[in-house]
Order: C-alpha cells, then structure tokens, then sequence
C-alpha cells in the first residue's frame, strides 16, 4: 500500500482479526450518515440516561475514572469490550505477567511488573531466579539510601554527600525525574537531586554550576551503557569531579551505576560494589520502578519508593483481574482504539490540573509514542491502518490560556484526559477547589459547546445590533461534542502516582495487543543514533561523503566554519 494508510474496509487488518471491530466500522460508517441530521450528542446521551455518569466510571483504589463524557452507547460499548476477546486480551496479560517473551524482536520478557510485586507468585507462575535478584538490588538501593541520609557516604575531602546529579535520558531520566518532580511534599531528607540528560554541554554546565564536586554524588543510569548522550555527560562528571580535587582512587565515592551492562560501567571506572542491576527484561521506559529508580529513592525515602512500588502493583492486580468493562485501562485503551482508528484522531493530550504533576505529559509521551509508534504487526505485515498517536499537553490551567482555543474551535478532534488530586498537598482549599473547577469547567465546555442562538442572544444582551450579532455569533459558536475523561486522585501520594504511572502502562499495553504490534522494541531511534555518530566522525576528520545530500553538506559546512 502506498501512501495513506486506509481506516475502514474489509482488508483492514483491525477488522480482519477482530470481529467485534467489523461491527464498529459498520456502525461508525451509519453514525457517520446521521451525524448532520440527527445523531444524538454527548449532551443528548446525558439527557437520556440519568444514570450515565455513575455508568460510564470505574475506580481502582484512590483512582476513579469518569468516562462518560464518551462518544459510547451501552451497544459500542459492549462491542469495544468484545474486540478484547477477539484480541485475546486476557492470554496475552497472562504472558505478560508470566515472563513470556513477548517482545517478539528482541526475545525478550517484559517483566516490569515483577519489579513491583509484593507477591513471589506473579501470575500464579514462580518466576525463577529473577525475584532473588530483584530482591537483593532493592536491599543494596535501600542500603545505599540510608548511607547517604545518614551522611554516612562521604565524599573524596570527608564531607558528607549532599547533592545527587542522575545522568541518563529517555526512560533512565523521564521517570525518575518526573517522579521525584511530582513528588517533592514527600522529601524525607535534604539531600537535593538533579537531571541531566541531554548532550547540550549548557545543561551539564547549569546543573552543576552551584554544585561542589566534594560533596556531590554521579549516578549513571543507563541500561545499555553506551548511549551517546549520557556517555558524553559522564565523561564530563568524571573530568569535573577530578578537577574539583579528588583523585583517581577516590572517583568510587562520586559515582555509582544504574546499569544492565555490568562490563562496560566496571570499564568507565565505577567500581563493581556501586552498581546496582537491571536486566534485559526491564525496558527503558519501564524501568523506573528498578535502580533506575535510585534517584526516587533518594528523594522520597525507601519507605515511600515502596509505596509507589505497591500502587503500580495494586494497579497490575486490577489490570490482570478486573473485566474489560471495568478495567480502567483497558477502557481507556478501547477508547484511544475508537477515536483513531474510527474517529480520525491523531493526537491525543493528557492535561494534569497539578503543578507538581506538569511533567507528567513527558514521561507520557515515551512511554506511549515510542512503544506504539510502529508502522508493521508482531509478523512484520505492514499496518493499514493507523497505530499511535501523538500524546502531549502541559498542566492544565496553563494550557486553558493558550492552545485549549484548539481544542474548543479548531478542526482537529483532540480526546482528552483530565487529571486532577482532590485533596493539595497544601491546606488552601479554597483555591484547589478553583483549580478544579477550571479543571470541571472545561470537560463541561469542549462537551456543551455553545450554539450560533445562544452566542447571538448573548451579544445581544451585551448590546450588539441585531446585524453585529449575527454576523459575530458565528464566531463565537463552539461546536461541544468534544470527549474527554477525567482522572481523579484522593491525592498525590507515592501510592496513587504508582498506581497511575501503571495504568498508562498498561493502557499502552492493552492498545499493542489489540493492534498486534510489539510495544517492548523501539527500532526506529536506532538509525538516527548510527547516522549521528557517523556525522561526528566526518566532521571531526573534515570528510564530506559523496552519498551526502547537498543540504546536509551546506549545513555540515556551517557547523565546521562555526566550530573551528
Ligand atoms: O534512544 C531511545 C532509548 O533506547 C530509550 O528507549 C531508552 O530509555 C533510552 O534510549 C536510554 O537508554 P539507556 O538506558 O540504555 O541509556
């Protein structure tokens, strides 16, 4: 197939696998046929159902879910939670939790959510060995935790560590990072940790300019050890640290490893006893619930990093037992299905009405772009239909006054998710409580909308013409019909953001089995990495091959003249 990928048809591969998906087409394309007549609106479908709302949500402990501002009837509805049996949904979690390896293209398990069991059965199915490693890395995190609370791990002049700096990127500092963001009124020491992740040097240099290289500590997370970035990064720790005065024998009291590839962070000089392991079967951007967590640790305590362990778990308990129909992320998976695949939605935002969740959409992003970015099936069959979509958004209330205009009166159609805490973290009430009513205010706007009458009624009142009004009204119309769900938390606790971290997990999850793709592989970056170090190499060796485009050439020339 060339060119665009085609939605509907019998030689969808969606609707070729999953029956229940033939039906939505059908309906969708009927739907379509009414939707200038008479189709009813979300405003209709609450008008009909007093019970819609207490219909369309679900809870997982401190989490609810209110979906009911949905394009779904009872019928859609039942037909979304049947393309799960189609899809043979609940095998393909028994593999999951049982270490099969599904990540088809690496043959490889991805068992993440052992990472965050409390019970040495997951699945019912002993796993051997792995549990015996999980529990002593956590035992050595927890060590080292205390050590550096306790001031107990001293730097090369004596002095006790008091600043951490995580280098890594992608899934070993997305996490981490958002976390500890997020969960910063949890602080139980004050130890002060910070990021770097990428291979601009101002960032290196921003972070650790108030830093003192005697009392700081490197943690170098990365899972395979030799990506560019974080390589470069830790070469630069390593030359800044020995510059601050410590010498060669002392580098083991500055930098410790978060790393599956044991034999290339012993080769960067940390010492063995300051690595802490993972392995192949914890993915990037599933890993911080492993030492990549380390820096998690450090901020919130040990106590509280179990928390957080344990709302992901009790979420992965609800995932692997509750019925499609109640089992929040497959709802929301089943409805991320139902607007790209039949609505035309390429982008989906995710809008925290929570300061300290603002960076939430990030961790986001990785965690479902680059596992659903993929443009052929489990067997390699190209897809004909679409696969993931773009995810993004910021903290809401910042959002409302700048792209939500989008949102309400363009012509893209963008499902939302809302989340919000009930409960701050501070005892102002009175302005959370406005925080969420911004948030209520506009799932209630992009549903109701506002039509040409009552926008010419209002400029009306307001004083207009009669001619002013009917000619500004049409621009004041706003369409409405527009879904979002809203996510509410009792509070942002440790429990409840591994509880929600997890439910996107698993949401991704369900959304790959349903479209048959690998979620677990990310080929795509490979060749962006290979051509960036072949660049480097040809710019440091002033060599312009001939099978360079003349643009990469032209710009290849400016970056030399600038750089030398
Ligand atoms: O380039 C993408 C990626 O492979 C991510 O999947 C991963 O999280 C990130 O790079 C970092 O990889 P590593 O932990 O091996 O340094």
């Amino acid at each position: 197939m060339s060119g665009k990928r085609k939605t509907q048809g019998s030689d969808n591969l969606l609707t070729r696998r999953l029956p229940a998906w033939k039906k939505l087409t059908e309906l969708r394309v009927k739907q379509k046929s009414q939707e200038q007549q008479n189709l009813p609106t979300l405003n209709d479908l609450f008008s009909s159902d007093s019970k819609r709302a207490s219909k369309f949500s679900t809870r997982c402990g401190e989490l609810f879910l209110d979906y009911s501002k949905s394009h779904l009837t009872d019928e859609i509805f039942s037909l979304l939670c049947e393309a799960t049996q189609d899809a043979n949904l609940k095998s393909a979690i028994t593999s999951l939790f049982s270490g099969d390896h599904i990540n088809n293209t690496e043959d490889r398990a991805a068992l993440h959510t052992l990472l965050r069991t409390s019970n040495p059965l997951c699945a019912g199915q002993p796993i051997d060995g792995y549990q015996q490693d999980i529990f002593s890395c956590q035992k050595k995190m927890q060590h080292f935790t205390n050590e550096i609370h306790q001031q107990n791990w001293l730097g090369f002049n004596g002095k006790p560590i008091t600043h951490i700096v995580n280098i890594g990127v992608g899934g070993s500092d997305l996490g981490p990072r958002v976390v500890c963001e997020a969960l910063s009124h949890y602080k139980t020491s004050t130890l002060d940790v910070n990021f770097i992740s990428n291979i601009d040097a101002t960032e290196f240099y921003r972070v650790t300019a108030p830093l003192a290289p005697e009392t700081t500590l490197f943690i170098i997370a990365s899972k395979t050890f030799t990506t560019l970035e974080t390589m470069k990064n830790a070469n630069l720790a390593k030359q800044w640290i020995l510059a601050g005065g410590c010498d060669k024998a002392q580098l083991n009291r500055h930098f410790v490893a978060a790393s599956a590839n044991i034999k290339k962070a012993t080769e960067f000089g940390i010492a063995e006893d300051n690595i802490f392991p993972l392995w192949d079967w914890v993915g990037g951007r599933y890993s911080l619930w492993s030492a990549i967590g380390l820096p998690i640790a450090l901020t919130i305590g040990w106590d509280n990093f179990k928390s957080l362990l344990s709302g992901a778990e009790e979420m992965d308990e609800h995932f692997s037992t509750a019925e499609p129909k109640n089992n929040m992320p497959v709802i929301m998976a089943l409805l991320t299905l139902w607007y790209s695949q039949l609505w035309g939605a390429t982008n989906q935002a995710v809008m925290p009405y929570s300061n300290q969740l603002r960076n939430l959409p990030l961790l986001l992003q990785q965690l479902d772009m680059e596992s659903l970015g993929k443009g052929v099936n489990r067997n390699g069959e190209t897809l004909n239909h679409p696969s993931g979509i773009a995810l993004w958004g910021v903290e809401g209330s910042n959002g409302q006054h700048s792209f939500h205009q989008l949102f309400h009166q363009g012509t893209q159609f963008v499902p939302l998710d809302f989340i919000a805490e009930l409960k701050p973290n501070h005892d102002n009430y009175a302005q959370h409580q406005q925080l969420l009513s911004c948030c209520l205010s506009q799932s209630q706007a992009l549903m109701s909308g506002k039509d040409y009458a009552t926008a010419q009624q209002e400029l009306v009142d307001n004083g207009a013409t009669e001619s002013t009004a009917k000619q500004l009204a049409k621009h004041k119309v706003i369409a409405g019909n527009k879904p979002s769900n809203t996510l509410l938390m009792e509070s942002l606790s440790p429990k409840n953001l591994g509880a929600l971290i997890a439910l996107y997990e698993h949401k991704v999850f369900t959304l790959s089995v349903l479209l048959d793709i690998n979620p677990f592989d990310q080929w795509g970056v490979e060749l962006g990495k290979q051509l960036g170090s072949k660049i480097d190499d040809a710019l440091t060796h002033k060599k312009r091959p001939e099978n360079w485009d003349s643009s990469t050439k032209q710009l290849a020339e400016l970056i030399s003249n600038a750089l030398k």
